[in-house]
C-alpha cells in the first residue's frame, strides 16, 4: 500500500518573548497561578516584522532542507490556520509566493486541530497516488486576536509555525490511522466574534464587533479532557496497535492538566509525552508540528517508532492520528526524485492517470 512518510520538518517562532512576569504587570495574575493552572511559563509573540506568512515560510524552508527538496519538487501545499494574513488570497498562496514553485495551494480551517486535519488531507493525496510530495503547515498568530486585558485568555496563547514534507513510500510509514471529529453546536465556547462576514469590521455600525478571542475556559477544558483521551485511544486502536506499542505522544500544547489526562488514558509515562508549552504556550495549529520538530531534532524519534498525535480546538473540533516515524521506502536518489516517483501507484490510478510529478517530468524530458 502507498503511504505518506514524513521526510522533512521545520519550525519557526517569533523572537519576542512574553513571560509570566510580563503578564503580572499587565493583568491581575501571578506566575504561580498560570504555572499551576496551565504549565505555561512564557510564549513567543509576533512583532511588527512577523506575520503568519513569515513564520510559515521559515518553517517550510527548513522542512524542505531536511527533506533535501526544493519548492519545485512539491506538488501541493496545505496550510492549517485560523489566523491567515488575508482572507483573499489563501495563506497557502502567500506562502507559495515566497517559496516559489507551482504547487497547488489551499488553506484548511480547524483551529488548534488544524495540523492533524491537514496531515490527514495531505496524506490522502499521496496515498491515492494523485501527488508524490506534499507540504503541510500548521501556523497561527492568535496573539493578534487576544485581548490583553482579559486574564482568562491572554495567559494562554503564543505564535508559531511548524511544517512537514510528506513523500510517497510503499512501507508502512506516516499516518497509519486518522480520527477526525467536531461538535459544531459548541462553537461559541471558543471563537472570535466580529471577525468575518457575520459581523463585518465596524465598531460603529456593529456594536457587537469584537475582534478578540472569546472562550468559555471551563467548558473547553471539560471538552478537551474528554476528547483528547477518547481520540488518542481510538487512533491507537484503529492502527491495530496497543498502548504498549506507543513510543511517543505529541499532544496539542494547551494545558498541562489536559495533556496529563490524555497521557493517563494511554497509561503513558511522562518521558513518552512531548511537552513544550512551558516555552511556547498554546500556538494553536502550530503546536503539534513544533513539538514534532523538537522531538525529531532531539533524536527522540527513531525509524519505525509509533507516535500518537492528538489535538482539540475551536469548532469545537478534535483530531488524532498514529504516525509511524521514518523514511523507509522513500525514493532518495536524485534521478528518481526529478522523474516519476519510484513508488507504485495504487491500482485504481495506475492507468489513465498521471501524477503531477510525472507530468512535470514528462514536460522536462521533452524540453517543455
Ligand atoms: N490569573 C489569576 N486568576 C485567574 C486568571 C488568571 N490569569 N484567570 C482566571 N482567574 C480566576 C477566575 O476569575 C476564577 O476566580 P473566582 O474563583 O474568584 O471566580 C478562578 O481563577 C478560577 O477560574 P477558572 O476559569 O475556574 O480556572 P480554571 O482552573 O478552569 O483555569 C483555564 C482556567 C486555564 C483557562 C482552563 O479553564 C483551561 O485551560 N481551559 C481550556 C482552554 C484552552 O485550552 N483553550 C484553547 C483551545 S485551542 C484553540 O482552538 C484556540
Amino acid at each position: 500500500m502507498r503511504n505518506a512518510a514524513i521526510t522533512g520538518w521545520g519550525m519557526a517562532v517569533p523572537e519576542r518573548v512574553l513571560t509570566n512576569a510580563d503578564l503580572e504587570r499587565m493583568v491581575e495574575t501571578s506566575d504561580e497561578w498560570i504555572t499551576s493552572r496551565t504549565g505555561i511559563k512564557e510564549r513567543r509573540i509576533v512583532g511588527p516584522e512577523d506575520s503568519t506568512t513569515s513564520l510559515s515560510v521559515t518553517a517550510a524552508r527548513q522542512a524542505l532542507d531536511t527533506a533535501g527538496l526544493s519548492a519545485d519538487d512539491i506538488d501541493l501545499i496545505v496550510v492549517a490556520t485560523c489566523t491567515p494574513d488575508q482572507f483573499l488570497v489563501s495563506q497557502a498562496c502567500l506562502v507559495q509566493a515566497e517559496l516559489g514553485g507551482t504547487a497547488g495551494a489551499f488553506d484548511l480551517g480547524a483551529a488548534c486541530s488544524g495540523f492533524v486535519y491537514a496531515l490527514a488531507v495531505g496524506s490522502q493525496f499521496v496515498q491515492t497516488g494523485l501527488h508524490d510530495r506534499v507540504m503541510v503547515i500548521g501556523v497561527d498568530t492568535l496573539t493578534r486576536f487576544v485581548d490583553y486585558t482579559d486574564r482568562s485568555t491572554c495567559i494562554l496563547f503564543g505564535d508559531g509555525a511548524g511544517a512537514v514534507v510528506l513523500e510517497a513510500t510503499d512501507e508502512p510509514r506516516g499516518l497509519l490511522s486518522t480520527v477526525l471529529g467536531a461538535d459544531g453546536a459548541g462553537y461559541k465556547h471558543l471563537y472570535i466574534p466580529g471577525w468575518g462576514a457575520f459581523v463585518p469590521e465596524s465598531a460603529e455600525l456593529f456594536p457587537e464587533y469584537r475582534p478578540y478571542l472569546h472562550m468559555n475556559g471551563q467548558e473547553v477544558f471539560r471538552f478537551a479532557v474528554r476528547v483528547m483521551g477518547d481520540a488518542a485511544v481510538e487512533a491507537v486502536e484503529k492502527a491495530n496497535l496497543t498502548f504498549d506499542d506507543v513510543d511517543m505522544m505529541i499532544p496539542h500544547q494547551a494545558n498541562m492538566r489536559i495533556i496529563d489526562a490524555a497521557a493517563r488514558r494511554l497509561t503513558l509515562p511522562r518521558e513518552k509525552v512531548w511537552v513544550n508549552l512551558d516555552r511556547y504556550g498554546n500556538t494553536s495549529a502550530a503546536s503539534i508540528p513544533i513539538a514534532l520538530f523538537e522531538a525529531a531534532e532531539a533524536g527522540k524519534l527513531e525509524e519505525g517508532d509509533n507516535v500518537v498525535l492528538v489535538a482539540f480546538g475551536g469548532g469545537l473540533s478534535w483530531a488524532a492520528g498514529m504516525v509511524r516515524w521514518g523514511t523507509a521506502g522513500v525514493c532518495r536518489d536524485a534521478e528518481c526524485r526529478t522523474s516519476a516517483s519510484g513508488v507504485a501507484q495504487p491500482e485504481r490510478l495506475a492507468t489513465g492517470h498521471t501524477s503531477d510529478s510525472e507530468s512535470r517530468a514528462t514536460k522536462t524530458l521533452a524540453g517543455g
